[in-house]
């Protein structure tokens, strides 16, 4: 599948590099594609991936992974081309500056918000419970961790769990896009006990059942 990474961070690496290894191919998009900064990350991605600017990696990808900060996602959205029938994969956690909380929540979430940003694209929130550590290896001992998605597009949603299959987590189904308000206060509980609680970032929810 064509995939734009927008975004080469901690989360943008992680997936991109990982998804191109398993012969996608990967679009980063980033402010300034002429830079020599990227060499490495194309070296580790491989021959699938290639670096543009962000408008031009959105309208190449048939999904496009927001892994940028949520302060900027409103602007960055704004500067894209048409979004008709791409998926948009939502991970942003909307936190506090301290880390400590959510910008919003209850009565909406940031996927909702982006999916009003972005009415003529297919919004499905996923990836933002999972650390880029776990993205980069999500085995924990003989067990993959677990990596919730929610949305309200059944395609696009079996598009996620075949992207996220690819990286060998273990995909579940949260339900529909309005969800995503469990998904991100459940993602600052991570951030809460990986940061503040001792845990780091080499760990992860899994879902058990009898
Ligand atoms: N880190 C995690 O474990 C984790 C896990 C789940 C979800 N998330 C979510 O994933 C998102 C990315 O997190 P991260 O940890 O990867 O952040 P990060 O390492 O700080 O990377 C952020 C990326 O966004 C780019 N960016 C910033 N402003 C931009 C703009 N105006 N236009 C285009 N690109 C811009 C940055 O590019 P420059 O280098 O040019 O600044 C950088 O490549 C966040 O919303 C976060 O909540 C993170």
């Amino acid at each position: 599948m064509d995939i734009a990474v927008l975004g080469t961070g901690r989360v943008g690496s992680a997936l991109g590099i990982r998804w191109a290894q398993k012969g996608h191919r990967v679009f980063y998009g980033v402010r300034d594609p002429q830079s020599e900064e990227f060499q490495s990350l194309l070296d580790r991605s491989g021959p699938n991936a290639a670096v543009m600017s962000v408008q031009d990696a959105a309208a190449a990808g048939q999904a496009v992974l927001l892994a940028i900060p949520w302060d900027v996602t409103r602007e960055v959205l704004d500067s894209l081309g048409p979004l008709n029938d791409k998926i948009l994969i939502d991970c942003i956690n909307p936190l506090t500056g301290n880390l400590k909380g959510l910008q919003l929540g209850f009565a909406t979430s940031a996927a909702e918000q982006i999916a009003q940003w972005a009415p003529t694209a297919t919004v499905v929130k996923a990836f933002n419970t999972v650390s880029d550590a776990t993205m980069v290896n999500p085995w924990y001992r003989d067990q993959p961790a677990t990596m919730f998605y929610c949305g309200d597009d059944e395609a696009a949603k079996a598009v996620i769990r075949q992207l996220t299959e690819d990286l060998e987590l273990e995909p579940v189904d949260a339900g529909p896009l309005v969800n995503a308000r469990q998904l991100e206060p459940l993602a600052a509980l991570y951030v809460y006990l990986a940061i503040f609680g001792g845990w780091g970032g080499d760990c992860a929810f899994k879902i058990v059942k009898r």
